[in-house]
C-alpha cells in the first residue's frame, strides 16, 4: 500500500497556550478542599488529601510551561484557628508530599523554596523542608514557593522591624527606606511581584495573601473547588489573564 492509515496526532493542550505574554509569577489560593469533601459527603481531610493531587498537577503544568515562579497559600496565619486534627492533617500532608514528590520535582529542575514564620510548624516539616530546599537549591527551573504559616501583615511587620533595627544600628537611614528596599525586606524578595493570582472556589477576597505585593497584580477567581483544579482550568486561567489589559495607572498612548 501506498499511503499510511491517518493517524490522529494528539496535540498537547500546553503546546496551544500563546507563549509571549505567559505570567512570569503566578500566585495561587488553593481554597476549597472543606466543601469539596463535604459535597461528597467525606471527612475534610480526604479533601485537603486530594487538594495535593491538584497542586501536583499544576506543579508539573507550570514546569512544562515555563513559568518562573509559583506560589501557593498552602497555610495561613489564621488557620491554627482550626480544630487540632485538622492542622495535623494538613502538616503530615506537607510532609508526605515533600518526601513523596522531592525525587520527581528535582528531576524536573524545581527549586523549593518557602515563605512564612517556618520555625513556628512542627520540626518535622521543618526538617522535611529544609532538606528538599537544600536538595533543589541548585536548580534553575520553575520556583515553588510554598507559602506556610504565612500572613501578609505580619510579613510586613516583620520587614519594618526589620528596616527599623537597622535604622537604629547607623546601617541605613530614614530616607533611603524605599519601595525597592522595603521588597527586599519581604519573604519574596528577589522574585518578581505576581503576575497572576488565581483563587478558587469563587471567595472574592485575598485573606491576607501577599498584601504588598499584590498591588499590580491581575486576579482570576474561579468557581472550581481546589481539588478539581487542573491543567486544564490553569491554561484557562492564563488565557484570561493574556486578555487583560495591564496598564499599572498609566494610558495607551498608540
Ligand atoms: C483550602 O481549603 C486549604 C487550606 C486553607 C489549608 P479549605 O480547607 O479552606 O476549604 P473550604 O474553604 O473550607 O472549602
Ligand atoms: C486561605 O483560605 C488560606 C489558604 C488557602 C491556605 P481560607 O479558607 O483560610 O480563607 P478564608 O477563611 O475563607 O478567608
Ligand atoms: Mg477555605
Amino acid at each position: 500500500m501506498w499511503f499510511k492509515p491517518w493517524k490522529q496526532n494528539k496535540v498537547d493542550p500546553l503546546d496551544q497556550v500563546v507563549r509571549d505574554r505567559l505570567p512570569r509569577h503566578i500566585a495561587i489560593i488553593m481554597d476549597g478542599n472543606g466543601r469539596w469533601a463535604q459535597k461528597r459527603a467525606l471527612p475534610r481531610s480526604m479533601g485537603h488529601r486530594a487538594g495535593v493531587e491538584a497542586l501536583r498537577k499544576v506543579v508539573k503544568a507550570c514546569s512544562k510551561l515555563g513559568i518562573e515562579v509559583l506560589t501557593v497559600y498552602a497555610f495561613s496565619t489564621e488557620n491554627w484557628k482550626r480544630p487540632k486534627d485538622e492542622v495535623g492533617v494538613l502538616m503530615t500532608l506537607l510532609t508526605e508530599y515533600l518526601r513523596k514528590e522531592l525525587q520527581e520535582l528535582h528531576q524536573n529542575n524545581v527549586l523549593i523554596r518557602t515563605m512564612g514564620r517556618i520555625a513556628d510548624l512542627p520540626r518535622e516539616a521543618q526538617h522535611e523542608l529544609e532538606h528538599s530546599m537544600e536538595s533543589t537549591r541548585n536548580n534553575t527551573g520553575l520556583i515553588l514557593n510554598l507559602a506556610l504559616n504565612y500572613g501578609g501583615r505580619s510579613e510586613i511587620i516583620d520587614a519594618v522591624r526589620k528596616l527599623s533595627k537597622d535604622v537604629l544600628m547607623g546601617k541605613l537611614r530614614i530616607e533611603e527606606i524605599d519601595e525597592e528596599g522595603f521588597s527586599k525586606a519581604l519573604f519574596t524578595s528577589g522574585l518578581p511581584d505576581p503576575d497572576l493570582l488565581i483563587r478558587t472556589s469563587g471567595e472574592m477576597r485575598l485573606s491576607n495573601f501577599l498584601l504588598w505585593q499584590l498591588a499590580y497584580t491581575e486576579i482570576v477567581v474561579v468557581d472550581e473547588l481546589w481539588p478539581d483544579f487542573g491543567q486544564k482550568a490553569l491554561l484557562e486561567a492564563i488565557k484570561v489573564y493574556q486578555k487583560r489589559d495591564r496598564r499599572f495607572g498609566g494610558i495607551h498612548t498608540n
